[in-house]
């Protein structure tokens, strides 16, 4: 049994039998404005995450507490809710069951193969180089110390090997020197998310920029946000700014490849595709694809300040069938993290009024029932009348709030 896709011909009313019902698989601070986007459409939003009162759960009209990688836990809560469209926002869910289950006539966003190839680096990393021919880092994956010895001879140093499956830096390192390699194979297995031993060994791209280009399918075609610049440390973000000024060559090289990966995963949502560029801004720049989430990214949420649109509208938008239109930046904004510094349970934050007085500022609490060492727990957004400007601002404002216990 399953509900018919977006465009609807009428929209029904939340809590009422005709609601148009929206799962959201993933509850914490990207699937919270996800779900404020949903519900100011008037859809019906059902939150599920792994422990309770995640962020989205905490104003959603239902919850769930499951382990989304529990394929029949994902299926009964999808039988019982009957939603019209399962939107996952994490990686971590039994992608083998959503794809059974969009068989079967349900809706998967933006399609149950794109969360399947994306949830680990070797799908998506085979599709984009192997399949569509995108320019990627040299790699090779690797199962045994054997074969990753094999395949640091072959790339050489520097390199960075992470988890195939992880996310947000987890065991991930970049290995600069000889006495490197051994540390990182032990540490990506400390870290890695599953079950399973394989890495992924990436010749090093010495980029001068990397980004995230926003890319929205939708009813009236595929859309473009303008570039989103960031800074990652440990393979986390840490800021990002918008728009990241590109030469007209270099950005129609990274929409190329945007439209290419986005059109493969197929389904309508946004996207945010991960590109490196190297070389002289003035000059012949090489655009790498490094990886994309079928989902709204991290960096984007400078959007909630500096677009018209910010990213999660976008993505309500599009999986509700509804035309985008025109995406506006309205003025340079740029976005700093807040986290946690110490384990809690009781999470507190301190200095949020100073935070305020810094010139169009605006903060962010996520509202997560934890806390510990670098979990983020909010965001800093600011506007400026240059790119610079807005990221002192967003530095400023984030550097005034703590997370205490
Ligand atoms: N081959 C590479 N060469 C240079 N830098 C890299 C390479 N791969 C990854 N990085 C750096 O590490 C960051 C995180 O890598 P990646 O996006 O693959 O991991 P992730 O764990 O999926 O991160 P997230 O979930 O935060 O997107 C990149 O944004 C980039 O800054
Ligand atoms: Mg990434």
């Amino acid at each position: 049994m399953s509900l018919p896709a977006a465009p609807w011909s009428t929209w029904g009313t939340p809590l009422q039998p005709d609601s148009q019902r929206l799962l959201l698989l993933g509850s914490g601070e990207l699937g919270r404005e996800v779900a404020l986007e949903a519900m100011r459409l008037g859809l019906e939003v059902i939150a599920v995450d792994s422990y309770g009162n995640a962020p989205a759960m905490q104003f959603a009209h239902r919850s769930h507490v499951l382990n989304m990688l529990d394929g029949e836990a994902l299926r009964q809560v999808i039988e019982q809710e009957q939603p019209h469209l399962i939107v996952p926002e994490v990686e971590a869910i039994a992608t083998p069951t959503l794809i059974e289950l969009e068989t079967a006539g349900w809706n998967v966003i933006p399609t149950a193969n794109a969360t399947f190839l994306t949830m680990n680096r070797e799908g998506i990393r085979r599709l984009a180089a192997e399949d569509l021919g995108l320019k990627t880092s040299p790699y090779r994956f690797a199962d045994t110390e054997a074969e990753y010895q094999a395949a640091v001879a072959a790339l050489g140093l520097p390199f960075v090997v992470k988890p195939v499956m992880s996310s947000s830096g987890k065991g991930q390192s970049t290995v600069k020197a000889e006495s490197e390699v051994l540390p990182a194979w032990e540490y990506a297995h400390a870290k890695g998310r599953a079950q399973n031993d394989r890495v992924i060994v990436e010749g090093f791209v010495n980029f001068q920029t990397e980004i995230t280009l926003l890319t929205v399918r939708a009813i009236d075609g595929t859309h473009f946000c303008p570039p989103v610049g960031h800074l990652q440390v440990s393979g986390d973000y840490r800021e990002s700014w918008q728009p990241c000024e590109l030469s007209a060559a270099t950005l129609q090289k990274c929409q190329d490849m945007a439209a290419k990966i986005t059109e493969a995963l197929g389904g309508w949502g946004l996207f945010g595709v991960e590109l490196f560029i190297e070389g002289d801004p003035n000059g012949d720049q090489t655009v790498y694809f490094s990886e994309v989430s079928p989902r709204p990214h991290d960096t984007g949420m400078v959007t909630m300040i500096s677009q018209n649109m910010s990213e999660f509208e976008l993505h309500a938008r599009a999986i509700a069938g509804l035309p985008i239109g025109q995406i506006e930046l309205i003025k340079p904004g740029a976005s700093a993290v807040i986290l946690g510094e110490t384990e809690t349970t009781t999470p507190k934050f301190t200095g949020v009024g100073e935070a305020l007085k810094v010139p169009t500022s605006k903060l962010r609490l996520f509202a997560k029932p934890k806390a510990y060492a670098n979990r983020r727990m909010g965001v800093a957004l600011a506007l400026g009348a240059t790119v610079e400007e807005a990221r002192d601002r967003a530095k400023a404002c984030a550097a005034q709030v703590k997370v205490i216990s």
